[in-house]
């Protein structure tokens, strides 16, 4: 027995067309006209869009930061992965001081196996370079992870230096792997803050000023010159500027191979979100993110660097944390406020309503960039991301006439607010299946295990 979806538009990222899908097991096995079983389960999915699950390549669950972790784990936040569309999560393991590779693997696998909702897979995060850990990349590799994180802020706990990563890079290239940067001057950073202090501001609109766009291009163009230099290519995670964007197109005419990520954030939210300087309300807290929200400048370059193909990716940059107690550490002084918003539940939806709904890119474009090509440059392709036969029967039915609006206190991650609250949304998940299983029918979740499995990736070749 098996299950047809029939009198739906498939839409991959190449095509739009009317077919049944019919699943078998975790795969699609058929597509096309006048197909199915006699004892197949049959769902009416006309008006509906059969889509790619979505594949949210940043994610930051059950992460400590300082005294105190992210208010989502693996468990409330595959789910909300699941809830909005998202049917495979890339999360942020990340090394620390002294710790192997292997170690910082084996306590995710802990935080994630047997408890996640949805398929997940990690870009391990290098903090802690050594001989050692340039042989764990290898071991990483055996391991089914293919891609990497440094960061080139955070400085004194996760900041790495230029000499690591034109390390790190030669050691990728000869591995075929693929290395993820966060693109901020974290040296840069620490002084603006300091400045800041001395001052004596300390409210979150600051947050924003010590971390201007010039410290996202000077970093972009850093690592840029550096992965020239080491003839590797690169993976730039968040970018939220117009100027960091001008100095990937200007790095990409020199020959440098870089794939490009953003987030909803920068491609919604202002940095009005901060108030007014000497505003004393706390409400910029929620957007403590980095790098900052931007200005309406930045989100239509960022749109235009989507239109037009630079920008490959679309990912949450999930890391909530809830705004009473855990945003609330920061009240007096914005740089103890831990950094990160939620996303993960409302990057599909936001995507469809503010892209496609709004004429700014196709439906193909958004299959593309939430999904088909994170498969791609990940490893997961065409196991995952796209509607094929053979491929994971990991399906979105996306109901394109449904209307709503973003609530907090209606959301499945388990973070006290949201930070596109009120915001109208077009579309929602219909039904949805992760590997054949059936998870989301008519809009609820009705999958009560975590039957998430690790995803092992494969080196690009
Ligand atoms: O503020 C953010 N983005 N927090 C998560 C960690 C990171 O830098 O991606
Ligand atoms: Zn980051
Ligand atoms: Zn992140």
């Amino acid at each position: 027995m098996g299950i047809l979806l029939k009198g739906g538009k498939v839409v991959t990222a190449v095509d739009n067309y009317y077919a049944d899908v019919r699943l078998e097991g975790e795969k699609i096995v058929s597509i096309g006209t006048n197909i199915g079983e006699t004892d197949d389960d049959i769902i009416d999915v006309h008006d509906c869009f059969i889509i790619p699950g979505g594949i949210d390549t940043h994610t930051h669950f059950d992460l400590k930061v300082g005294a105190t972790t992210t208010a989502d784990d693996f468990e409330s936040g595959t789910k909300a992965a699941i809830v909005g569309g998202t049917t495979t999560i890339l999360d942020h393991p990340t090394q620390n001081k002294g710790e192997s590779l292997k170690e910082t693997l084996r306590a995710e696998h802990k935080r994630s196996d047997g408890v996640s909702y949805c398929d997940y897979g990690f870009h391990m995060g290098i903090t802690d370079w050594s001989d050692e850990t340039s042989n764990e990349m290898k071991d990483m590799i055996k391991e089914g992870i293919t891609s990497f994180k440094m960061y080139m802020a955070y400085k004194g706990n996760l900041q790495v230096d230029d000499g690591v990563i034109f390390k790190a890079l030669k050691r990728s290239k000869k591995l075929n792997a693929l290395i993820c940067f966060h693109c901020e001057n974290g040296d840069l950073i620490d002084e603006l803050i300091a400045e800041a202090e001395f001052s004596g501001n300390k409210s979150p609109y600051y947050h924003a000023m010590a971390r201007p766009v010039e410290v996202e291009k000077e970093a972009i163009t850093r690592l840029l010159i550096i992965a020239e230099i080491a003839d590797a290519p690169v993976y730039i995670v968040h970018l939220s500027s117009k100027e960091g964007l001008i100095s990937i197109l200007d790095a990409k005419k020199r020959g440098v191979k870089v794939f490009v990520e953003t987030c909803p954030q920068y491609l919604l939210l202002d940095d009005s979100y901060y108030g007014e300087k000497e505003s004393k309300s706390f409400e910029g807290a929620k957007y403590v993110i980095s790098p900052p929200l931007r200005k309406k400048y930045d989100q239509d370059a960022l749109w235009e660097g989507i239109s037009s193909g630079e920008i490959t990716t679309i990912g949450s940059d999930h890391c909530s944390f809830n705004y009473k107690g855990q945003k609330e550490i920061g009240f007096y002084d914005f740089t103890k406020i831990p950094n990160g918003a939620p996303g993960v539940e409302n990057r599909m939806g936001l995507i469809y309503t503010y892209g496609v709904v709004s004429g700014k890119i196709s439906l193909n474009e958004m299959v593309a960039i939430t999904s088909t090509n994170a498969a791609k440059t990940f490893g997961i392709f065409p196991k995952k991301g796209t509607i094929a036969v053979g491929s994971d029967a990991d399906i979105v039915v996306w109901d394109p006439n449904f209307k709503s609006y973003i609530i907090a206190k209606e959301q499945t991650q388990n973070v006290d607010y949201n930070p596109f609250e009120g915001f109208e949304q077009q579309g929602r998940v219909k039904y949805e299946f992760l590997r054949g299983n059936k998870v989301i029918s008519n809009a609820e979740l009705i999958e009560k295990k975590p039957i998430g499995k690790y995803v092992f990736r494969k080196i690009n070749k």
